[in-house]
């Protein structure tokens, strides 16, 4: 052990995934600030700085109060990133924002994906229906979240109006695959580059947006296949924090679908379900401290979307884990999750109903 400063720690962005970080550094007594807005969630745990995250010299200027830097959101400008002291590092988080690069990084690595093309113009996506064929998913290459920035295609008659419908900017036309499950695998990766893995996850999405994760999803071989994946991906970006990948199982095998740099929905389970929760293995990683173990039981988590259910409908359930981060309601918005041992199977059961039946 040595007597060495903890670093203080700067979050770009001040939503639920900050907030819950901001929750897990008080137990490391580490220093969080966050940049954000006045009303962001985070506020309830950490300060949180007025900043533009659009505005470079804002951003320097933040980071300059702190030791170091890390993000809730991968889609942050580039240009804002270089020169910070930031885990992740910038060319991970610059891949990871850009569907078209992610997908051919994943190519680089020996890690299959879905059929793909890059489309710059309605001339593009016509070819790229053809060479890929329908159906077919047009995403944006940046700046999607919750299945945003995503157009279906079922007929190339489709064409236009989804080139209108996504904004006529830079998209990758991806083939729809017949999966079997999605699952995730969430890892951390130290300083001195030491990995731990949790589980691998299975999760549930309806309209883009994911309502349910159980872990663990127990196949010994695809476990390995992710673990080597992520260790692959780890060491190539050399990469610091936590790393989750989002994959389609189809025909047995993995498919990455798509990554995020950072600590992720589908690991929520984690605070109460493994021994050291994702937000506080990210944040290990990132201060130089030693990672915790992994060591889960198995768990379900489901997201609350648009609004939370009153405090004492959920309290009735004495093996429920409320998690609400004090969001305005908004269709579509996510305010918070419950989580659950697996064994409450009648209280994971009446949840799923009542949270995500009428969808
Ligand atoms: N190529 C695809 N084939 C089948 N389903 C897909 C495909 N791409 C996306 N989806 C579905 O849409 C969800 C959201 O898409 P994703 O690419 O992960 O974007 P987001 O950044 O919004 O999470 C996925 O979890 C999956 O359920
Ligand atoms: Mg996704």
């Amino acid at each position: 052990m040595t007597n060495e400063p903890k670093p203080r720690i700067g979050i770009l962005g001040a939503g639920q995934l900050a907030l819950m970080l901001a929750q897990a550094a008080k137990s490391l007594g580490l220093d969080i600030v966050c940049a954000g807005q006045p009303g962001d969630c985070a506020e309830q745990e950490a300060r949180v700085l007025p900043v533009d995250l659009d505005d470079a010299a804002a951003v320097a200027a933040f980071a300059h109060q702190v030791d170091l830097v890390t993000i809730e959101s991968e889609n942050i400008h580039a240009d804002v990133l270089h020169g910070l002291p930031l885990y992740p590092n910038a060319r991970a988080i610059g891949i990871a924002q850009d569907r078209l690069l992610e997908k051919r990084f994943f190519h680089d690595c020996g890690i299959g994906t879905a059929p793909f093309a890059a489309v710059d113009s309605l001339d593009d996506l016509q070819e790229a229906i053809k060479s890929i064929g329908l159906p077919a998913i047009l995403k944006t290459r940046r700046m999607g979240y919750d299945g945003k920035g995503q157009v279906r295609l079922r007929d190339p008659e489709e064409a236009a109006a989804a080139w209108t419908e996504v904004g006529g900017v830079p998209c990758i036309l991806e083939g729809m695959v017949n999966f079997e499950n999605e699952v995730s695998l969430i890892a951390a990766r130290s300083r001195t580059g030491k990995i731990v893995f949790y589980p691998l996850i299975e999760n549930h999405h309806r309209e883009g947006i994911l309502r349910t994760s159980i872990a663990p999803f127990i196949d010994a071989t695809l476990q390995h296949e992710a673990e080597n994946y992520l260790t692959n991906l780890l060491a190539k970006l050399e990469y610091i924090g936590v790393l989750a990948v989002e994959f389609f199982v189809a025909n047995g095998h993995l498919l990455a679908n798509e990554m995020a740099p950072r600590v992720h929905n589908s690991g929520h389970w984690t605070i109460e379900g493994s021994a050291t929760s994702q937000f506080e293995n990210h944040l290990r990683a990132i201060a130089g401290l030693e990672l915790g173990s992994t060591l889960s039981h198995p768990t379900v988590m489901l997201n609350c979307i648009g609004t939370m259910p009153p405090e004492a409908e959920t309290a009735a359930y004495p093996g429920l884990f409320r998690h609400d981060y004090g969001k305005q309601p908004r269709p579509g918005r996510k305010v918070g999750h419950l989580t659950f041992p697996a064994t409450e199977r009648k209280a994971i059961a009446d949840w799923q109903h009542r949270l995500h039946a009428d969808l």
